[in-house]
């Protein structure tokens, strides 16, 4: 697992997305699976900074978003489609007919997610952003869930419940139930981006990465993955012990690839 610890948000961004941009010239067949939340934006930002500068070209890739919550139609703001439309598909000029996320409103939700996994599986190789929940999950996969698990339907947690009420009027209107890959789906994807920043995430980013290994802790699974890089703020490494991320010096690296191990 490679750990690099920025100054702030904007700077894991460019790092994370430096990083997912050589991933993806390495691998010229892979989707890109994308995450939703704070926590990518300024990975988006950058991102799209390279597609505009005529630096990364992600006309021909497929994208795989990680959950969609059970209930919204795809038109409401909040709903994932939604919210990929907005903050990856036109940003990063994909093609919106290859941006697929899981559909929360069909009448047979159990067969839609078997085919949503079958869909992410048939690309033997993903570059997979990601972010962690204040709880350690991934994904909707909140703590309990199984190694083995799929995409499914899920319970959110309280905790998750008031954490993305931030996105909508008050707590009751937030979806009880979302669509999510399970963390074997994650854990296929050939490289792992993580992203966290602010000290709300400092919590579980130490159990994720120096904690036991376990389903109480589903980040922690990815301790098991062979291609994870996670990108951190000081904040999100506050509680990090054994650990020995690096660090980057606060003026932002000319080469950030070359300060990175
Ligand atoms: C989003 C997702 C979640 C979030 C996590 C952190 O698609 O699957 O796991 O990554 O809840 O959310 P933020 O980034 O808003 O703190």
């Amino acid at each position: 697992m490679m750990t690099v610890v920025a100054n702030g948000e904007q700077q894991v961004g460019t790092l994370a997305a430096a990083e997912v941009a050589s991933a993806l010239a390495k691998q010229p067949a892979a989707a890109i699976g994308v995450a939703t939340g704070s926590s990518p934006l300024s990975l988006y930002r950058s991102l799209a900074n390279l597609v505009r500068a005529g630096r990364l070209d992600m006309s021909g890739r497929t994208a795989f978003a990680l959950d969609e919550y059970v209930g919204l139609p795809p038109e409401h703001p909040e709903s994932y489609h939604s919210v990929i439309a907005r903050n990856v598909t036109r940003p990063l000029r994909l093609v919106p007919e290859n941006v697929h996320v899981p559909t929360g409103t069909t009448q047979d939700l159990a067969a839609a997610a078997r085919a949503y996994e079958q869909a992410v599986r048939s690309f033997p190789t993903r570059v997979q952003i990601i972010g962690i929940g204040s709880n350690g999950h991934i994904g909707f996969n909140e703590p309990g869930s199984q190694r083995s698990s799929q995409t499914r339907v899920v319970a959110l947690s309280d905790e998750t419940r008031a954490a993305n009420s931030r996105f909508f009027p008050d707590l009751a209107t937030v979806p009880t139930h979302a669509v999510t890959q399970g963390i074997s789906t994650i854990l296929h994807a050939s490289t792992i981006v993580l992203v966290a920043h602010g000290a709300t995430k400092a919590a579980a980013i130490a159990a994720a990465l120096e904690g036991a290994e376990s389903e109480a802790v589903p980040a922690s699974l990815l301790q098991s993955h062979h291609d994870v890089r996670v990108f951190l703020d000081r904040a999100a490494a506050q509680r990090l012990r054994n650990h020995s991320p690096h660090t980057i010096p606060n003026r932002p690296p000319s080469n950030p690839k070359a300060e990175q191990r």
